[in-house]
This record gives structure tokens, C-alpha cells and sequence, in this order.
């Protein structure tokens, strides 16, 4: 693996920097190439083939510019796409999912509410986890529809996105969930906000440090790059590059490309359709 390679991540928007400032929190001369699928957000409405064929697209396009390993910086990809990204890129691949263990062990009340999208908590994968690490605990999945797209807004703390996320955190907290999930890299920009709406008797667990603590052990000593970050967008670059600036409290550029709909599913394995 050259060390001084850099290591592709992506999601369908701005969530995935969450993941990000975590791994340049533990490997600050990592080189990062970003890329924001945003013209086909939100995934965690979409049906499990499309955010399939989208993430396989992303992970070419990353390949292409010569990512060595892949960080699926979404719930909803790394549910419907994982086990098809190791498949077809031989390289490691780290995807994040909701933190159903740990909060299982944490809760006091034995209730837990999974923040997440819909997606998500349809996924067979989603399932599996809930079998494998639920424990005793009683988890809530809770859905939370137009929840990326006041992120994507930038409304981060508006009157708008305080009265939506109540909606969606009032059942849970009614049930007595004493333990919440992030389960979507977008809501760690809303945790502030969460934290105070759910009060200080309810802990806030976020899986993306572990996300970030997962590639270093893959990587090992590998990391020897210059903490460069490239971000590419399917979106409107003006505007991602505006928001991503303000998440990461410093100056981001974005280069607007275009990635076809829907391909990657129909290609044929091993092709790599971009030129790096
Ligand atoms: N950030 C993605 C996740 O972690 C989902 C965003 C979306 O719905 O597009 O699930």
C-alpha cells in the first residue's frame, strides 16, 4: 500500500465530514479525496438498487483518482453497498453503522432510540445488527425524513429543524429512551441541538470516531501523506463548498463533476470508466 496514497471517502453530502474531521483528527497528514454524491440526495428515501448503484459509481470515481481504501462515510450506503464495494475494489473498505452495541451496554433504562434514515432501518443489515448486538435493550428505530436536507440548508439550529426534530425525538424520549444513536453521518451537526431538545439525562452516542479509529488500524503505519483534501461534488459546488467551509471551519474548494445516474450497477466488474 503506498502510504502516501490518499484514501477516498463519500457520501451523499455534507454528513460524511462528520467521519472526516474525526480521521484528520487521528491522522492529520492523511490525504483525503471527498466526494458529495448531492445531486442525488437524499439516499435514505431511496430504495436499496439505487443508493447501490450510486455508492458503486462513487467508489470508481475515487479508485479512478487513486484512492487506496474506502471510507463509506453514510449509514444508508454502507447498508445497501459494502459487501458489493469489497467485492468488486480490492482494497479495504470501512463503512459506519448505528452504534447498537455500545449503546446497548450504556442504557440504564434499557432503551435505546436509533436516529437514522429510513434506508437504514429497512436494511437487512440494520436487522442483523439489531439481532447480533441489541442485547436486552429495547431499540427504537426512529426515521427521521427531511432531517439531511435541513442539514444540507445549513440550518443547523433554525426554528425549522428545532420543530422537525422534536417531532422525531418526542416519541423516543415518551417511551423513555435514555441513550440515542446517531445513525446518519449528517446529525453530528445536529448534536448540539439534539442535546438540547433530549435534555442532560440522555447520552448521545456518535459512531464516527470508531469509524476513524477503524481506518487507522487498516492503514497501520501506512499514513504518510501532506493532510491534503480534495472535494468533488454531483452537486452545486458554490453551495457545498460554502457549507462544507462552515462544518470544517476553514476554506474548502469543490470541484463540481458529473457521475452518471444509476451507474456502476450495470458496468462490468473491474471496469474503472474514469480517467484519473
Ligand atoms: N449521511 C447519510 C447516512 O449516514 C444519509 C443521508 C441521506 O439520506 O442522503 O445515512
Amino acid at each position: 500500500m503506498n502510504p502516501a496514497a490518499p484514501v477516498g471517502v463519500f457520501d451523499s453530502g455534507v454528513g460524511g465530514l462528520s467521519v472526516l474531521r474525526e480521521m484528520r483528527a487521528l491522522m492529520p497528514s492523511l490525504d483525503v479525496l471527498y466526494l458529495s454524491d448531492a445531486r442525488f440526495l437524499p439516499y435514505g428515501d431511496k430504495d436499496e438498487s439505487f443508493v447501490l448503484a450510486r455508492s458503486l459509481a462513487a467508489a470508481d470515481f475515487l479508485v479512478a483518482h487513486g484512492a487506496r481504501a474506502l471510507v463509506v462515510a453514510c449509514n444508508t450506503a454502507t447498508a445497501a453497498a459494502v459487501p458489493a464495494l469489497r467485492e468488486r475494489h480490492n482494497l479495504p473498505v470501512v463503512g459506519i453503522e448505528p452504534a447498537v452495541k455500545p449503546a446497548a451496554a450504556a442504557t440504564r433504562s434499557g432503551i435505546v432510540g436509533i436516529l437514522a434514515t429510513a434506508s437504514t432501518l429497512q436494511s437487512r443489515r440494520y436487522a442483523e445488527l439489531l439481532e447480533r448486538f441489541g442485547g436486552f435493550a429495547r431499540v427504537i428505530g426512529q426515521p427521521c425524513p427531511g432531517l439531511v436536507e435541513r442539514v444540507e440548508a445549513g440550518d443547523l439550529d433554525g426554528p425549522e429543524t428545532s420543530a422537525l426534530l422534536l417531532r422525531y425525538l418526542q416519541p423516543l424520549l415518551d417511551a423513555g429512551a435514555d441513550t440515542l444513536v446517531l445513525g446518519c453521518t449528517h446529525y453530528p451537526f445536529l448534536r448540539p441541538l439534539i442535546e438540547g431538545l433530549a435534555g442532560p439525562d440522555v447520552r448521545v452516542v456518535d459512531p464516527s470516531g470508531a469509524v476513524a479509529r477503524r481506518l487507522q488500524d487498516v492503514l497501520g503505519d501506512a499514513i504518510g501523506g501532506g493532510g491534503s483534501l480534495r472535494v468533488f461534488t454531483t452537486g452545486d459546488a458554490v453551495a457545498q463548498a460554502a457549507l462544507m467551509s462552515r462544518l470544517l471551519a476553514a476554506p474548502v474548494t469543490v470541484q463540481a463533476i458529473a457521475l452518471a445516474e444509476q451507474q456502476g450497477a450495470e458496468e462490468k466488474r473491474g471496469q474503472t470508466p474514469f480517467p484519473a
